[in-house]
């Protein structure tokens, strides 16, 4: 059933209604004309494939035609009839072409060539329009339908956790300010400090880093829960992994442990990248091609062994590598690059933070799979991570992804109110302020876990594309917010 007249493309791919009169509505891609013939490579959005409109000179004026440039937006009546030419099996005979909008040739930005992925971040707003970036949003929408069928599947409930907070989750620090004060001149308190009383809440607010607090509260009421949605991280990293505002998915489940938690996370990521798999296959041979001729500009000891269609068909069917921190800091004290001194940040001890080049290392030279890496030195990790009994090492989890490092955050959560809060204490995180996450440790604690999924970072690793800022559609970055 479809809510006006035109039909999208992608149906009548998928049907062929050869002989129907229909209306097509999208947007010219290319056109090539000759004394006797145009034919119009029109696209809609629907698929990454364009279908060709054919319009003789003797039904459509010329003054028409020539406005069918490329980026136009247009209408076309006119018949289905069987394609002479290859390729698609059925095309579009014109009868009558409207212009909806026109696009200057001389000013439209996009043509018909290929444009630098960096340059196309600069028009943001028309590179959509495109069939990398076409395809590079369709898949994302894929993705984050596959997030809620699988949770929603498994009974687990979608929260929506705050964006404005007055509390900082990872107590990272990174946290962008919310204000309605003067920023030049705030009013202050006796000792000259910014009297936050006076402002909007009364105290001080910032944009959440994570839901997960406020998920694992829901999940003390409704067992399992997740999160999808926006978080905030002011951290000044330029880098092809990091945006200053990011979709984070994040499962929260009472009575799971942590090893119940690595489980559901791997069949999780698996279940998000096949459903992809499934479902965007067009869009992921596209993708897949653009990825290989990326590579192919690469030194050839520098390629990926595996094409992308490849590479995620490894990852669903084999098992991740499960170890332990302490054993990854076995394996990377003695590995080449640390001996040779080819690591950035060489690693010489126990309970050293892992760099991406050593989390790229261990799932990309040493065990060529995505790795479960636990058990993390309790002074690396957040305050809520479940101690472990050896008091040095908390029940943490990170997912480590090739071409990524990391991509999954989580922990067996500390339900022990004791155990807490003596190490909100050693970490200077004030009681007070987390009173109500608390209280959850005094009524009715039970052990519990979960994680977060970097949406953006499944993206990329799902699209094969190499910059971050290319999964999202309108990145925020140091020193970037425009669109
Ligand atoms: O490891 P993180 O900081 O974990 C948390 O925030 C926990 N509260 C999650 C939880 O246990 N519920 O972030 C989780 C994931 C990372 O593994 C990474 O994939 C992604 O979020 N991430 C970013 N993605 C893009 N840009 C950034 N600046 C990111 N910072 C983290
Ligand atoms: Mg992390």
């Amino acid at each position: 059933m479809a809510f006006n007249k035109r039909v999208k493309i992608k149906a009548v791919l998928d049907q062929s209604p050869i002989g129907q009169e229909i209306t097509l509505m999208g947007w010219v891609r290319t056109k090539r004309s000759n004394k006797n013939v145009s034919f119009i490579a029109l696209n809609d959005g629907s698929t990454i494939t364009n279908y060709q409109v054919v319009a003789d000179p003797n039904v459509i004026a010329e003054d028409i035609l020539k406005k069918c440039s490329t980026g136009a937006c247009i209408k076309i009546k006119g018949t289905v009839v069987e394609s002479l030419g290859s390729g698609q099996s059925s095309e579009l005979n014109a009868k009558t072409i409207e212009v909806l909008g026109e696009a200057d040739p001389e000013k439209y930005p996009l043509q018909p060539k290929k444009h630098s992925l960096e340059f196309l971040r600069e028009i943001a707003h028309l590179r959509m329009r495109t069939n990398t970036f076409g395809a590079v949003f369709r898949v994302r929408h894929a993705l984050a339908f596959a997030v809620h069928k699988y949770f929603n599947d498994r009974g687990f409930f979608y929260i929506h956790t705050p964006i404005i907070t007055a509390s900082d989750a990872e107590g990272a620090g990174e946290m962008f300010h919310v204000t309605t004060l003067p920023i030049g001149n705030p009013p202050r308190t006796e000792d000259g400090k910014v009297d936050y009383k006076q402002d909007f809440f009364e105290r001080e607010a910032n944009l959440t880093v994570s839901g997960q607090l406020e998920g694992e509260l829901a999940a003390m009421a409704l067992s399992e829960i997740y999160t999808f949605g926006p978080t905030f991280r002011a951290e000044n990293s330029n880098t092809t992994r990091h945006l200053a505002e990011f979709w984070m998915i994040e499962p929260e489940m009472a009575f799971y442990d942590a090893e119940d938690n690595q489980n559901l996370a791997e069949d999780f990521l698996k279940y998000i990248i096949q459903y992809a798999l499934e479902n965007c296959e067009e869009d992921l041979k596209f993708l897949a091609q653009r990825a290989q001729e990326e590579e192919n500009t690469k030194p050839a000891d520098q390629r990926a062994e595996l094409g992308l269609i490849e590479k995620l068909k490894f990852v669903v069917e084999n098992d991740f590598v499960r170890l332990s921190y302490t054993e990854a800091i076995d394996i990377l004290r003695n590995s080449n690059p640390n001996k040779k001194k080819k690591f950035q940040y060489l690693i010489e001890s126990w309970g050293a933070d892992l760099q991406s080049e050593h989390e790229r290392y261990l799932v990309e030279k040493h065990f060529k799979k995505p790795v479960i890496l636990t058990d993390y030195p309790k002074d690396i990790k957040a305050f809520y991570m479940r101690q472990n009994e050896d008091g040095k090492t908390v029940a943490a989890m990170d997912i480590l992804f090739p071409g990524i490092g990391e991509i999954v955050g989580g922990s067996q959560r500390e339900e022990r109110l004791d155990k807490l809060t003596q190490r909100m204490q050693e970490m200077n995180i004030p009681e007070e302020e987390l009173w109500w996450y608390l209280d959850t440790r005094r009524f009715g604690a039970t052990p519990h876990a979960g994680f977060g999924l970097g949406f953006e970072r499944m993206v990329l690793f799902v699209t094969g594309m190499s910059n971050i800022r290319d999964v999202i559609a309108f990145p925020r970055t140091p020193g970037n917010a425009e669109f």
